[in-house]
């Protein structure tokens, strides 16, 4: 006699329940609770799950590190500096990467231009979400010709893999795990238990055949990847595609990567033709301008091992409420915060019945602590509405005491400012001290705020 299994399911953070709760204790979030069958268990399917499938014969058995050869698996050359960057190199064969992103940001116009410009490579791209009608449309709009890509509607694993055999892909990208369901799950499609069997199935295809595998994943509101955390276990990759659906600028970045480096970030930009790579990211993140502006600085940041010059702005006025106000649009709010109570305790700038706003240009969000230095330039120069000249930058920590604190890759930062025609870069002075330049920007080494703001105003 088979037995019906079910469980509840987060259908938030994937945390499962035998009985029903109204709020998940993992994740906080109220009603997310959804009975799901698991499995129907049959008498002897426990047992084979012990056994390893067949009884054991096909085991893997212990092999010694040092007999392990390493195949040298040469990667998929990508199309794209931006993709391959991210990636850590070209694309990993028998690899599974997962890209999430929020609806309308362009991840199925990403993959069908990953498609398209893998010329001599066979690429199935399966759509459970658009007719092979709109894929038609787009790969028009995108304006790209292949004669080695297939489209395939289809939304049940069996059948996808059938169609696998018969074409034998060397990419397969799945638009999206949302859509697919298996035989071996009974609940509906999206749900956590047809997510996670899905993916354990398309990762079981991906490790015997040697094929690698993408595949889109919605996020939900708060900006996780829909479906059970362990989604993001079991892929090799996990890359995001952020940006403000209102600009049109898109980062790719990999949040998680097996073959290389997260810190690596790729910019986009969202046009009449699909995606174009940004290759020079600091000369569109500022604002050419004819005469400098009061509350803005540039600054000299990393993004992963990318030097790019960013424009930061803040507007200081007298606060029209009783309480002041402080946003940050691109930077954390909490170090603004502490950037104020540094000039108004430390520095005795009077900033704290002032409004504060300050935003990064082009919708970006920086991590970097490098940014601090032209941040805090960018509000001075607000406060005491006195521009700073136009080829001036920045590229310094502020510390709690005011102090002027050194970064990394000063070296990559600087040469960056000198090659956009940048005259004069302000750093900290334990940055200076080794570091022999050589070029004809002029390095200004400062070991507090005060001297930065004379140096500027006077
Ligand atoms: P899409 O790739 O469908 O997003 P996702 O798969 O992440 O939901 O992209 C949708 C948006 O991109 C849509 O609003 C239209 C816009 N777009 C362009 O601006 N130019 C283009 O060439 C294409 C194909 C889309
Ligand atoms: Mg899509």
């Amino acid at each position: 006699m088979s037995k019906t299994k079910t469980t509840f399911f987060c259908q938030n953070c994937g945390v499962s329940s035998a009985k029903w709760i109204g709020h998940c204790p993992s994740c906080g979030q109220w009603n997310t609770y959804v009975e799901e069958v698991v499995q129907k268990e049959t008498k002897n399917s426990r047992l084979r799950l012990f056994t390893g499938g067949k009884g054991g014969e096909t085991a893997n058995k212990p092999v010694l590190l040092q007999d392990i050869g390493l195949q040298e698996h040469a990667r998929i050359a990508v199309p794209g500096r931006e993709l391959a960057r991210v990636l850590g190199g070209g694309i990993v064969p028998g690899s599974i990467t997962l890209f999430g992103g929020e609806p309308g940001i362009g991840k199925s116009t990403l993959m069908l231009q990953l498609a398209l410009r893998l010329k001599n490579l066979k690429v199935l791209y399966v759509s459970g979400e658009e007719s092979e009608q709109q894929i038609k449309m787009r790969a028009e709009r995108i304006g790209v010709t292949t004669d080695s890509c297939f489209i395939l509607q289809e939304s049940s694993t069996a059948q996808i893999f059938q169609r696998i055999q018969e074409i034998e892909p060397g990419l397969v990208i799945i638009d999206s795990i949302q859509t697919l369901y298996t035989e071996a799950a009974e609940s509906s499609p999206g749900s956590v238990t047809q997510v996670r069997e899905c993916t354990a199935e398309l990762l079981r295809f991906a490790k015997e055949t040697g094929t690698p595998v993408f595949m889109i994943g919605h996020i939900t509101k708060d900006g996780a990847i829909a479906g059970p955390k362990v989604l993001e276990h079991m892929v090799d990759t996990v890359l995001q595609f952020e940006g403000d659906r209102n600009h049109i600028y898109r980062l790719l970045r990999a949040t998680k990567n097996r073959f290389g480096n997260t810190s690596e970030m790729g910019i986009y930009e969202m046009q009449g033709e699909g995606l174009k790579e940004v290759l020079n990211p600091s000369e569109i993140l500022i604002t050419q301008r004819e005469q400098a502006t009061s509350g803005v600085a540039i600054a000299a940041t990393m993004e992963g091992n990318r030097p790019i010059l960013i424009e930061t702005q803040a507007l200081v006025s007298t606060a029209a409420y009783g309480t002041p106000q402080r946003s940050a649009t691109g930077y954390d709010l909490r170090r603004l915060s502490m950037l104020l109570a540094v000039l108004e305790k430390r520095c005795g700038f009077r900033l704290g019945m002032k409004d504060v706003f300050i935003n990064l240009a082009g919708g970006l969000r920086v991590e970097d602590p490098a940014t601090d230095l032209a941040l805090v330039s960018a509000i001075l120069s607000s406060n005491e509405d006195l521009a700073i000249p136009q080829r001036v930058c920045f590229a310094a920590e502020v510390g709690l005491t005011g102090e002027i604190r050194p970064v990394t890759h000063i070296d990559q930062r600087i040469a960056e400012a000198e090659k956009l025609g940048y005259e004069k870069i302000f750093i900290s002075s334990f940055n200076k001290r080794g570091y022999n330049h050589k070029g004809t920007i002029e390095i200004v080494a400062c070991t507090r705020i005060e001297e930065v703001f004379s140096a500027l105003f006077g």
